[in-house]
């Protein structure tokens, strides 16, 4: 794999996850085949349009979120760095991320267990992603409004204080990436949601927060609540 974009690098080309986009579905059909050698050449980063920079940043966020409250606060300090593509800082924030992808993995190459934390947000925006079409919004913005779904609802069931939730909303803010979900009505979400490979049993499991760097796949979330947390990230 050569990856050309900073998403590209920091996640989707590491851990062997193969699979193509579906109308009912992202990421359904798909294969686990790892491949031999990941060469991520910074440099390709150079000619990246912004957009898809801060995209890749969603999913940098990501990794300090579930397991590593020290790079969290590390982006805290360094975002603007990263805008600025300067080459030290995307280095350091490309390595970490790969090493915690790559920890997780090889744990759990199959997701039958602790893989499944690295979709934070992604069950949300899977969402946004099908209900919208392929190509409207990326993948990291979707995932950037379904991460901040996902803490609202932690906040619901009192794992994160509102100081949290507003923390994260600031760090994705600064990266220019959205901090609202698209624009349809829960029901349609919660339907698209239902569909997302993450459930099992009739209930949904997402990933939440049980503290900022601190991942959890839970079904305890009702559908009353997951509503209360998408309407609460719905457009003003
Ligand atoms: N992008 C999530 C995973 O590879 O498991």
């Amino acid at each position: 794999q050569i990856p050309t974009t900073l998403l590209a690098q920091v996640d989707s080309s590491v851990g062997g996850k193969t699979a193509i986009n579906h109308t009912l579905g992202k990421n359904m059909i798909g294969a686990f085949y790892q491949p031999r050698l990941v060469l991520a050449d910074t440099e390709t980063l150079g000619t990246l349009p912004d957009r898809e920079l801060a995209a890749g940043l969603a999913e940098v966020i990501k990794y300090g979120l579930i397991r590593d409250p020290e790079f969290l606060a590390w982006l805290e300090q360094n975002l603007e760095y990263l805008l600025a593509r300067k080459p030290e800082a995307l280095a350091f924030a490309i390595t970490r991320s790969c090493s915690n992808k790559a920890e997780v993995v090889a744990r759990d190459e199959r997701e039958t267990g602790e893989r499944a934390l690295l979709n934070l947000g992604h069950t949300f925006g899977h969402a946004i992603e099908t209900g919208m079409g392929y190509g409207e919004w990326l993948h990291g913005e979707a995932v950037a409004a379904g991460t901040m779904m996902a803490a609202e609802l932690s906040a619901i069931l009192g794992w994160l204080k509102p100081s949290d939730v507003a923390r994260v909303e600031a760090l994705f803010a600064r990266a220019k990436l959205p901090v609202r979900g698209a624009a349809m009505p829960p029901e349609h979400y919660l339907e698209l949601m239902r569909h997302d490979k993450k459930v099992e049993g009739g209930r949904l499991r997402l990933v939440l927060l049980r503290g900022l760097g601190q991942a959890v796949v839970s079904d305890e979330a009702s559908e009353t609540q997951i509503t209360t947390a998408i309407r609460a990230r719905l457009p003003k």
